[in-house]
């Protein structure tokens, strides 16, 4: 692959920041510095660039720049260097849609940090772009969406046994598509013009089941004032869809072995059998083992119908279709509130590949269209989140190389920019609380708590000259 390219836009040119020193840590990338915003963009219409980074300074101001950039190249990710950080000044170039706001004392181990998270989402995101136009072609795969081994596999069994009229016994945790894979199992078989009709075994009351299913004869029980159809027949030439099939009582199962066997169904209260033309897609999120050796599910029922098994992976081992779905999840909800799509934010993709989703798809659905509801920016951030998730990806989060995780990461950096602006700030004011607490729109007893947490003592910044610090 070719070296990122990063654009550097410093008015003050070469001699303000120690470029020479950040360059040879950014090593291999490929580094150029502009002298002005209208030289900056000139180069940025001319080549392609992975990021720019913009040095807070005199002239037009950080926030001038990062809005021309943001005009000129919407989806290039941004990141602003502060050789005096103000927390302020760091909410302005966050909203401004700064990817990453860096304090110049800090600027050589974080500004590789940033640029690196930014690179990484802007390649993942220029990735995914690729997919989803693979994917979203008008016969993706019936409405899934994701690439990797795990699902590849699954598609290709769907392909292989769609066509013959075999039953199939689906099986995967909650929310993992197992409804999805008896829609691509009908819609891909020859009986794709007759009806799909799904029954949640589990819903429907144990006293109507027998008729519901199976139908009934007028009169052949209290309240069975006509004759009625059950959902097996009504499925004749289609599929039936058996959904958390162990859910059946066992009786039932017997009977619907027989269904299956004889491809013949009897309505209650009938004498004579109709043949249905139905294929059998059942689906159970429980563990089959555990319901066999517990007798919930009938043994010839489940060799009968575990001919053939699709058994969905875990959301949680299907590596970067997490990031897939919520982009997916995220532009739908934008389109459905009549929202222009911001997205997700970066660092949302770290935590949601970091969580272990117990309610697979429909729980990443679920928690994307609430970030998207609740965010007050453009891009749906951490803070949008559930916290138990936030919390439960740090845990579960694989520590990176070296530096230890993510959240360990972004917890170093923010303690070492709250020190370095701490210490500033003091300086500036000689240590002079209350005007710094001031300067800083902090409440004074915030101030000292902070300072308390980094063991800044306000006596040390007496009468020191404020140029020692700068
Ligand atoms: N790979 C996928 N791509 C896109 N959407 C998906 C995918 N998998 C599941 N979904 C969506 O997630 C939701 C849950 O899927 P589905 O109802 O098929 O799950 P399930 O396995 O039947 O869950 P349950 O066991 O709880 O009934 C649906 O809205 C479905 O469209
Ligand atoms: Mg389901």
């Amino acid at each position: 692959m070719q070296q990122p390219r990063i654009l550097i836009v410093d008015p003050a040119g070469p001699a303000g920041l120690p470029y020479d020193r950040l360059t040879a840590r950014l090593q291999p990338l490929e580094v150029r510095v502009e002298p002005t915003l209208d030289t900056a963009l000139e180069t940025l219409a001319r080549d392609a660039w992975d990021a720019a980074v913009i040095a807070a300074r005199s002239g037009p101001g950080a926030e001038a720049v990062l809005a021309a950039l943001r005009q000129a190249d919407p989806q290039l990710p941004l990141v602003v260097i502060d050789p005096r950080p103000t927390v302020a000044a760091a909410r302005a170039c966050m909203r401004g849609g700064a990817g990453d706001y860096v304090g110049l004392a800090d600027a050589e181990t974080d500004l590789e940090d940033a640029l690196v998270r930014l690179l990484a989402g802007a390649r993942r995101r220029a990735g995914e772009e690729v997919l989803r136009r693979a994917v979203e072609r008008p016969y993706g795969y019936e409405g899934f969406l994701g690439e990797s081994p795990a699902m590849r596999e699954v598609y290709s069994v769907i392909d292989r046994v769609a066509a013959s009229s075999v039953d199939v016994l689906v099986t995967g945790e909650t929310g993992t598509g197992k409804e999805l894979v008896a829609r691509a199992l009908h819609a891909r078989s020859r009986r794709a013009g007759g009806p799909f009709v799904p029954v949640d075994c589990g819903a429907i009351p144990e006293s109507l089941m027998e008729s519901e299913l199976f139908g009934h004869e007028r009169g052949a029980f209290t309240g069975a004032d006509a004759r009625r159809m059950g959902l097996v027949e009504f499925a004749d030439g289609g599929t039936l869809f058996l959904d958390e099939v162990g859910e059946l009582p066992l009786p039932l199962q017997a009977k619907l072995l027989r269904v299956l066997q004889e491809r013949r169904v009897r309505r209650v209260g009938a004498r004579q059998e109709n043949a249905v033309d139905v294929r059998v897609v059942a689906a159970t999120s429980r563990n089959v083992d555990e319901m066999l050796a517990a007798g919930g599910f009938r043994r010839d029922l489940f060799y009968r119908i575990n001919v053939v098994r699709i058994d969905l992976p875990p959301l949680r081992d299907r590596g970067d279709d997490v990031c897939l779905l919520a982009e997916h999840f995220a532009n739908k909800a934008a389109r459905d509130m009549g929202r222009p799509a911001g997205g997700l934010s970066p660092d949302v993709y770290q935590v949601l590949k970091a969580y272990g989703w117990p309610g697979n798809v429909r729980e990443l659905q679920n928690v994307v269209r609430r970030a998207l509801a609740m965010t007050r920016t453009p891009m749906a951030g951490i803070d949008d989140l559930p916290d138990e998730l936030v919390v439960a990806a740090g845990r579960a989060a694989p520590p990176a190389v070296g530096d230890g995780g993510f959240f360990a990461r972004r917890a170093d950096h923010m303690a070492r920019f709250e020190r370095q602006y701490l210490a500033d700030l003091l300086t500036r004011h000689r240590g002079d609380v209350t005007a710094a607490a001031r300067e800083a729109a902090l409440p004074r007893g915030t101030l000292y708590r902070l300072m308390k947490g980094h063991a800044l003592d306000a006596g040390t910044f007496r009468g020191k000259p404020t140029e020692e610090h700068v």
